[in-house]
């Protein structure tokens, strides 16, 4: 968290209940805003490996250097910059952790959160009472090409740290593969990588096809992989080895999540597996991770009209679909992201 408290301070709220726990909450979410704010004007950007005085900076920015001043003073409090005497440089909230090129970087998921917050979670009342999100999340990703490249860059970002983790925890998978949701196609490519036998189709809406074809082009497995514009429920052609269900179950309500395993599941030729990879809702995880699965699960839930769903809620389906077998595979990886493998056979 960028705002340190020394523990007094920290007991002040939590132990002794001696001042509003909201307070921090309210420094947070403006420490959130206005770290995207000062991303999007290209202020991490600018104090990369050179410090600078208020007055240069706004110059370069193009802003207001009496409004840009008390934004840096802001974020020096909230811990993304450090100031020396009129220099401000980043502070270790913004490097290496918002810097675009630095691996598993945050800089892509500030962007995507702070367009969320800012916008569809205004309607968290509306879809709590009516069970509906407001304006469903992917139509109204469309609409933002700037927030869909983010949204894409975190996604990848995430896949690539986690793809050979997820290779390695997977059963051996060789054949055909189907992708379902799989747009950037890392998943597909990396199992491609391991078993040069296999082939993929990846489905997904046709923005999110684009970067997966010119990552299939770039690792020189475009032969390998086949793209195909559809949605989660259409029906399943064609017969597969393997089906993977990589973050896209959450996205989903019971019933939809339901009937797309059980699409996977008649889409498997003899012997074949179905593999769901997201943070399940009973994960084991610190409390940081905790907090943030749990809003990551209102934010499915009013965005999507999904959430995180329990390891035994999915192996439910997956039995209910008519596999004999379901295991929960942990990754060897920083994350709260688990497999699920459904077996046909015991
Ligand atoms: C959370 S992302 C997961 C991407 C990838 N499988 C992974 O694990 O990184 C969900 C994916 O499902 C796709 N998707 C969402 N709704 C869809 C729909 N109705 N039809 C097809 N694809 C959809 C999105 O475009 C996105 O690529």
């Amino acid at each position: 968290m960028p705002l340190y408290l020394d523990p007094d301070d920290l007991r002040d709220f939590r132990d002794r209940n001696q001042a509003p726990g909201a307070l921090l909450d309210l420094v947070g979410a403006m420490a959130f805003r206005a770290a995207a704010a000062a991303q999007r004007l290209g202020v991490f950007q600018a104090l990369r490996g050179r410090p600078r005085a208020a007055a240069q900076l706004s110059a370069v920015l193009g802003c207001s250097a009496r409004q840009l001043a008390v934004l840096l003073d802001a974020l020096v409090a909230f811990g993304y910059l450090e100031r020396d005497g009129n220099a401000y440089a980043l502070g270790p909230a913004a490097n290496p952790w918002l810097d675009r090129t630095a691996p598993g970087n945050f800089a892509a998921a500030l962007a995507v959160w702070d367009e969320l917050l800012g916008s569809l979670w205004t309607g968290m009342e509306e879809a709590v009472r009516s069970g509906l999100p407001r304006e469903p999340y992917y139509p109204w990703l469309e609409k933002r090409p700037e927030t869909l490249r983010d949204f894409q860059s975190m996604l990848a970002g995430l896949a690539r740290l986690l793809a050979p983790a997820v290779v390695e925890a997977a059963p051996p998978l060789a054949g055909r593969l189907l992708d379902i949701g799989g747009g950037h196609a890392i998943y597909s490519l990396a199992f491609c990588s391991a078993a040069p036998e296999a082939t993929a189709t990846v489905v997904d809406l046709p923005g999110a096809l684009e970067e997966g074809r010119t990552r299939a082009e770039a690792a020189g497995l475009a032969d390998r992989l086949t793209f195909v514009p559809g949605d989660l429920a259409d029906p399943i052609d064609g017969r597969y080895d393997a089906v993977l269900l990589f973050n896209v179950c959450h996205g989903l309500d019971e019933q939809a999540g339901r009937e797309l395993i059980a699409r996977a599941r008649g889409a498997l030729g003899p012997g074949g597996i179905v593999l769901v990879l997201e943070p399940f809702a009973d994960a084991p995880a610190r409390p940081h991770d905790t907090a943030f699965l749990r809003g990551f699960s209102l934010n499915l839930a009013i965005t999507q009209g999904g959430r995180l769903y329990a390891f035994d809620e999915v192996a439910a389906w997956a039995r209910e679909a008519g596999f004999a077998r379901v295991e929960r595979r942990a990754l060897a990886a920083p994350t709260t992201d688990e497999l699920l493998v459904a077996w046909e056979d015991r």
